[in-house]
C-alpha cells in the first residue's frame, strides 16, 4: 500500500498554517476551479462520483445527502460544519484544524458554493479554544486576500464564515443537538424526521458534515471524484485520518488509504509499530468509544479468517457478533495488562454523564449500566450483574431519540460477549480485581455469543 496522503500531504511544510504558505503551496485552487469554471451541481456531481462518505461517524454518502438538500425560492440555505470531536479516542480534526487551518476554510467555500450557502458556520468544541483562534485568523487573512466576502475572485458569490464554540457538552456533536445549540438554546437533539437537510438552523435547509469530510472536498474538487474514488476498496473510497491512541509505540493521527489492514496500521513501520513494551494485544476499540470492542483474535481477522481491513465494510465484517465499525477512526488499543470492566466502566461514566436526560431509557438505563459496572470494577457485583447489564442494554438499544443511547449500550454489550469470563473473575476473586492484574483471557474460553 503506497500511503498516498490527499489532506495531510503538506502538514510538514513549515508555516503551512499561514495563508502566504498555504497559497503557495498550491492551496485555494479548488476555490478558484470551482468558482470560475464550474456550476454548484457540477461539484455536487463530482462530490457524488467520489463516493466520498461522512467522515463524522455514519458514513453516510456525502454527494446524496447534498442532492437532499431542500432549495425552496428565497430561504437561506446553511452549511454547518461539525467540527466538536468529543468522542473518546477521537482526536483527528482538532489535529487538522491546528496543522493546517486553511484546508477546512477552503473546503467550506467550495462547500458553501456548492450548496448555495451565503452564510456558513463552523461549530467547534468548547474545550478547542486555541484552535477557534487558529480558525479565525485563517477566516480573517481568507477574507483580506478575496476568497471570503462580497463577490468572491469576482464570480458574483458572497460568503460569510462565522465560528461558534459549544458549551462543551457531547451530545452537541449530534447534528440536531449542535443546532440547536447554535440557535442559542440548550444542546438537546431534535426528533426526526424532518432531516436538517428540510428544516435545519433557524428551521431552513442545512447541511452538517464533520471536518473531515469538507476538507476532503478539496481533493475531490482539485483532481476529481473519479480519481478520489479510485482509492480505497469498494465502496469505502479514499483517504482516512485515523487517531490511534493506547498502548502503542507510536500513537497519533494517520492518513491512511482506506483497504489498507489493520495489521499493517498497527505493526506497521510507517504507522504504530506495535503494541508499547513489547506486550501482546489483547484489544482494539477501532472507530470511537461508541463501537464495539474486538478481542484480539479478531482485530487483524474476521472470524471468517480473512484479513481485517481499515474500510466500513471490513472493520464491521461479522455484524455485532465478530465485527465492529470504523466509526470516527478514533483507534484505542489495549494491551494485555488491561481491564476491560474498568474500561467498559470508564465509557458507562461517560455516557451517563454526557446523556441529556430527554428519554427515561437512555437518562435511567445509562447511569444504571454505570452503577452496575462500577460495583463490578470494584468488587461488590454478582453473577447476575452480567445478565442485568445485558437487560438494561436491550432496553436502551433503539428506543432513544437520538443515537447516544445505542452507542452507550453496544460498547457494554460487546464488552460481555467477547470478555464474560473477565466480568466473572471480577465476582469470583474480587481481591484479584482490586490488585489490577488481569492478564489474557484465552481464546478458546470466550463465548461468541
Ligand atoms: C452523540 C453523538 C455525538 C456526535 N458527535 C459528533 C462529532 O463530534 N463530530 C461529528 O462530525 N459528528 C458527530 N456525530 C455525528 C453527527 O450527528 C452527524 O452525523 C455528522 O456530523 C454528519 O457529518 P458527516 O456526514 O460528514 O459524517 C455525533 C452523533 C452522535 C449521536
Ligand atoms: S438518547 Fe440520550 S442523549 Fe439522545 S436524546 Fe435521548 S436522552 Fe438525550
Amino acid at each position: 500500500m503506497s500511503g498516498k496522503k490527499l489532506l495531510l500531504e503538506n502538514i510538514e511544510i513549515p508555516g503551512i498554517e499561514t495563508f502566504e504558505i498555504y497559497r503557495k503551496s498550491g492551496g485555494y485552487a479548488s476555490v478558484e476551479k470551482a468558482l470560475k469554471t464550474m456550476s454548484p451541481d457540477a461539484v455536487v456531481e463530482e462530490v457524488k462520483k467520489s463516493g466520498l462518505r461522512g467522515r463524522g461517524g455514519a458514513g453516510f454518502s456525502t454527494g446524496l445527502k447534498w442532492s437532499f438538500l431542500a432549495k425552496p425560492e428565497g430561504v437561506p440555505r446553511y452549511l454547518v460544519c461539525n467540527a466538536d470531536e468529543s468522542e473518546p479516542g477521537t482526536f483527528k480534526d482538532r489535529y487538522l484544524m491546528e496543522k493546517i487551518p486553511h484546508l477546512l476554510i477552503e473546503g467550506m467555500i467550495t462547500a458553501s458554493y456548492a450548496l448555495g450557502a451565503n452564510q456558513s458556520f463552523i461549530y467547534i468544541r468548547g474545550e478547542y479554544m486555541w484552535i477557534l483562534r487558529i480558525l479565525q485568523q485563517a477566516i480573517a487573512e481568507a477574507h483580506q486576500h478575496g476568497f471570503l466576502g462580497k463577490n468572491i475572485l469576482g464570480s458574483g458569490y458572497d460568503l460569510e464564515l462565522v465560528v461558534a464554540p459549544g458549551g462543551g457538552a457531547y451530545i452537541c456533536g449530534e447534528e440536531t443537538a449542535l443546532l440547536e445549540s447554535l440557535e442559542g438554546k440548550r444542546g438537546n437533539p431534535r426528533m426526526k424526521p424532518p432531516f436538517p437537510a428540510v428544516k435545519g438552523l433557524w428551521g431552513c435547509p442545512t447541511v452538517v458534515n464533520n471536518v473531515e469530510t469538507i476538507a476532503a472536498v478539496v481533493p475531490i474538487v482539485n483532481h476529481g471524484g473519479e480519481h478520489y474514488a479510485s482509492i480505497g476498496i469498494g465502496k469505502s473510497t479514499g483517504t482516512k485520518l485515523i487517531s490511534a491512541c493506547g498502548n502503542l509505540v507510536r500513537p497519533g493521527v494517520y492518513e491512511i488509504e482506506m483497504g489498507l489492514s489493520v495489521e499493517e496500521f498497527i505493526y506497521g513501520d510507517n504507522y504504530c509499530r506495535g503494541i508499547a513494551n513489547g506486550k501482546k494485544l489483547k484489544a482494539c476499540v477501532p472507530g470511537g468509544s461508541s463501537v464495539p470492542i474486538l478481542p484480539h483474535y479478531l482485530v487483524c481477522k474476521t472470524e471468517a479468517g480473512q484479513d481485517r481491513l481499515m474500510t466500513y465494510e471490513s472493520l464491521a465484517d461479522g455484524g455485532f457478533k465478530s465485527g465492529s465499525m470504523l466509526g470516527s477512526g478514533g483507534f484505542i488499543v489495549f494491551d494485555e495488562d488491561q481491564c476491560v470492566v474498568r474500561n467498559t466502566w470508564n465509557f458507562a461514566r461517560f455516557y451517563a454523564h454526557e446523556s441529556c436526560g430527554q428519554c427515561s431509557p437512555c437518562r435511567e438505563g445509562t447511569g444504571w449500566m454505570e452503577k452496575v459496572l462500577n460495583r463490578l470494577e470494584h468488587g461488590h457485583g454478582n453473577l447476575r450483574d452480567i445478565d442485568l447489564l445485558a437487560d438494561i442494554n436491550k432496553k436502551i438499544e433503539g428506543n432513544t431519540i437520538c443515537p447516544l443511547g445505542d452507542a452507550a449500550a453496544w460498547p457494554v454489550a460487546a464488552a460481555i460477549r467477547h470478555f464474560r469470563d473477565e466480568f466473572e473473575w471480577h465476582v469470583k476473586e474480587p481481591q484479584g480485581a482490586q490488585k489490577r492484574n488481569y492478564g489474557m483471557i484465552e481464546e478458546k474460553s470466550t463465548t461468541l455469543a
